[in-house]
Formats: structure tokens, C-alpha cells, sequence
């Protein structure tokens, strides 16, 4: 049996551009609201919405095609897409739509749903495909239109979320293993605390059969819960993963967390011993655009210089599900 297992690099790195910007101010004239109660709470000034046009395909399409250029690559360069989504145009999976829209007809293409959690799952999922030699070039898209699932009556919830979507190349690496360690957690009993659940009533089909005839219901939230759970979940998954890594909060360059709230960003940070200079955060941009939101940011910063070859980025997503999970990782070739 071959033992050989390779290496992976994080390469390239791409985001969608949203044109329709929902400021706290309109969120006032959609619920009784005001910015002062939403930036005081999460952060969040503003949030990129979807226009009718805009899909899963078109927009992860888009940083799809991005980090694949950032990496040097083409599409037809690219094994295996793996699309984290929970908004999908397509409930079979939107990741072959994507395939399709960039022209990556040798990928083979599919959806991971694991809500705010999904980009770093995604991340982890491709590392295996690409140490166990299976492939060499993958994109991972995280993209979500929260917009189509958000109850806009019920302010709790709907002054949190965007739509957005980022992507970044993997590749496997001659010289060296570029992720560091990660960690993934589940806990099911607390689903209720975060969800967008099938509701249905049973409908009489024939017979003695009766079938269930309802829809998915929009975003419900114990904002509270989910909270407390963040703020002891996520310093612990990373600690364990610095540790795993073998490194500590002093060699991370950057924190970078699901953006879902200002307050569980410095709440982590604090915990971690981590300075604010080096946590990553745009939400006061963005709001929580779930499985897209750290491969958003983690394209701002590339972009902008910030993040250089070489830097260690600590990543956690948590949420629905309940999820959690952490990556340590290198950035660059
Ligand atoms: N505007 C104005 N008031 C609002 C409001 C809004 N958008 N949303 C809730 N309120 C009100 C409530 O009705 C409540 O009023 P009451 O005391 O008169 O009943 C009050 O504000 C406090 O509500 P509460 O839900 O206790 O607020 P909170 O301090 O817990 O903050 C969150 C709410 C959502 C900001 C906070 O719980 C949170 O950030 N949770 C984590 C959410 C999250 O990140 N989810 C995604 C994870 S992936």
C-alpha cells in the first residue's frame, strides 16, 4: 500500500463584489431598529444584499475564478470544487453549477452544508483529498445568500446577516505540509438554538399514505445561547489547535473568525491573548454572511498586503448545527 502523503498549500485567494449595500439606517425603515442598538451590539454598519440577478453560481462563480487566477492557475488546472453553502440555488447541490459557470469541466464538484462552520469543514475536507494524493488543484467556494432564509420581520435576527462569497485555491506542496493542525466539532442536542428547519404538515397522498408537505423556514435564532456557546467554544477550539500545531498565540499573524459578531471577535481574542491589530474583521462591512464570511475577509486582507506569504492565519467557524472547528495554516506557496 502506498503510505506517501503530501503536503498542502494555500495559494490563491478570491471574493465576489456585491453592488447593493443595506445600510442600519434602511434596516430602521424595515424593522424598529436603530444603528446606534445594531453597531453598539455586533458592529455591523452595513450589509452587501444579492440583486434579483445574483446567484450561488454567478457570485461563487466569480471568487472562484479569482483565486484560481491569484494561484497561477486555470480552471481546467482545478480536480475537485467544493461548494460550502446552506443557501443553495439548487437543494441537490449548486457546487456543479459552479463548475459549470467557471468552465472547470475536469472538477468534480460538490456542496458541504455545515453553516457558518461550512468554509472551515470545506478547508479540512480538500486538505485530505489533496495528503492523500487523490488531487492537486482544488478550489473551496464559500458563498451564501442568507438573504433568501432571513425572516425580515423578525429584528433579532435580520439586522445580523449579508450575502456574500469567497473562495481560495489548495494545491498540494512538494516542500512541506502548510496546514498546521485543525479541530471540527458537532453538537447536535443544540440545534434549536440555530436553525432553518423543514416545517411541514401531512397531506394525504392515497391510501393509508399521508406525505409531508411543508417548506424551509427562515432563520431562527437564541441569540443569547448562541452566544455563550461562541465566546467558550471558539478560544477553546483554537487553543487545542495551537496546541496541535505545536505553536503558540504569539506566532498567529492574524485571527481570523467567522464574522458574526464585533463582540464574540473581541470576546475570543481577549481569551486568546491575541491583540487587536492582528484579528481580522469586516463586519462592520459585511455583517454575517455565514460560510462565506472568512474566505471574504481572508481575500481583503491577501488584497490589501496585509496578509503575506509565510503568515500563520488561525481560522474558526462556528455555528448552526451547533458547529465548531478551527484551522492553523500558512499562508502562501
Ligand atoms: N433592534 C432593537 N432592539 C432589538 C433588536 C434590534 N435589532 N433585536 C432585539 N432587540 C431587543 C430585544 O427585543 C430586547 O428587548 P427587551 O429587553 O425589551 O425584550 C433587547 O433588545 C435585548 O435582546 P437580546 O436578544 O437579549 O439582546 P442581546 O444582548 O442578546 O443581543 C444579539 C442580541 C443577537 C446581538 C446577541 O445575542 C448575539 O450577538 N448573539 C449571537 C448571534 C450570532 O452571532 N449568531 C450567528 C452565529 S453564526
Amino acid at each position: 500500500m502506498n503510505q506517501q502523503t503530501y503536503g498542502v498549500a494555500f495559494t490563491g485567494s478570491g471574493s465576489a463584489k456585491l453592488e447593493t449595500v443595506l445600510t442600519n439606517e434602511q434596516m430602521t425603515r424595515v424593522v424598529d431598529t436603530s444603528d446606534e442598538w445594531i453597531t453598539t451590539r455586533t458592529g455591523i454598519r452595513q450589509r452587501h444584499i444579492a440583486n434579483v440577478t445574483d446567484s450561488i453560481r454567478s457570485l461563487g462563480g466569480e471568487a472562484a475564478r479569482q483565486a484560481i487566477a491569484s494561484a497561477g492557475l486555470e480552471p481546467a488546472d482545478i480536480d475537485l470544487i467544493i461548494l460550502a453553502t446552506s443557501t443553495p440555488d439548487d437543494l441537490f447541490g449548486s457546487a456543479c453549477q459552479i463548475q459549470h459557470e467557471i468552465g472547470a469541466a475536469r472538477a468534480v464538484a460538490f456542496d458541504i452544508t455545515a453553516a457558518c462552520s461550512g468554509f472551515v469543514f470545506s478547508l479540512v475536507t480538500a486538505a485530505q483529498f489533496i495528503r492523500t494524493g487523490a488531487y492537486q488543484n482544488i478550489v473551496v467556494v464559500g458563498a451564501d445568500l442568507l438573504s433568501r432564509l432571513t425572516d425580515w420581520s423578525d429584528r433579532r435576527t435580520c439586522v445580523l446577516f449579508g450575502d456574500g462569497a469567497g473562495a481560495i485555491v489548495m494545491q498540494r506542496c512538494e516542500t512541506g505540509d502548510r496546514l498546521l493542525s485543525f479541530e471540527m466539532h458537532s453538537d447536535g442536542s443544540k440545534n434549536d438554538c440555530l436553525n432553518a428547519a423543514y416545517k411541514h404538515e401531512s397531506a394525504p397522498l392515497v391510501d393509508d399514505i399521508t406525505i409531508q408537505n411543508g417548506q424551509f423556514t427562515p432563520v431562527d435564532m437564541n441569540g443569547r445561547e448562541v452566544y455563550r456557546f461562541a465566546v467558550k467554544r471558539v478560544p477553546e477550539v483554537l487553543e487545542k489547535s495551537l496546541f496541535h500545531a505545536g505553536i503558540s498565540t504569539d506566532d498567529v499573524d492574524w485571527l481570523i473568525l467567522h464574522q458574526a459578531n464585533q463582540r464574540i471577535l473581541d470576546a475570543a481574542a481577549q481569551r486568546l491573548g491575541i491583540p487587536a491589530e492582528r484579528v481580522v474583521s469586516n463586519m462592520a462591512n459585511h455583517g454575517n454572511t455565514d460560510a462565506a464570511s472568512i474566505p471574504i475577509a481572508l481575500d481583503e486582507w491577501v488584497r490589501t498586503g496585509k496578509i503575506k506569504a509565510g503568515d500563520t492565519l488561525a481560522l474558526s467557524g462556528f455555528g448552526a448545527g451547533l458547529s465548531w472547528g478551527a484551522a492553523i495554516l500558512k499562508w502562501g506557496q
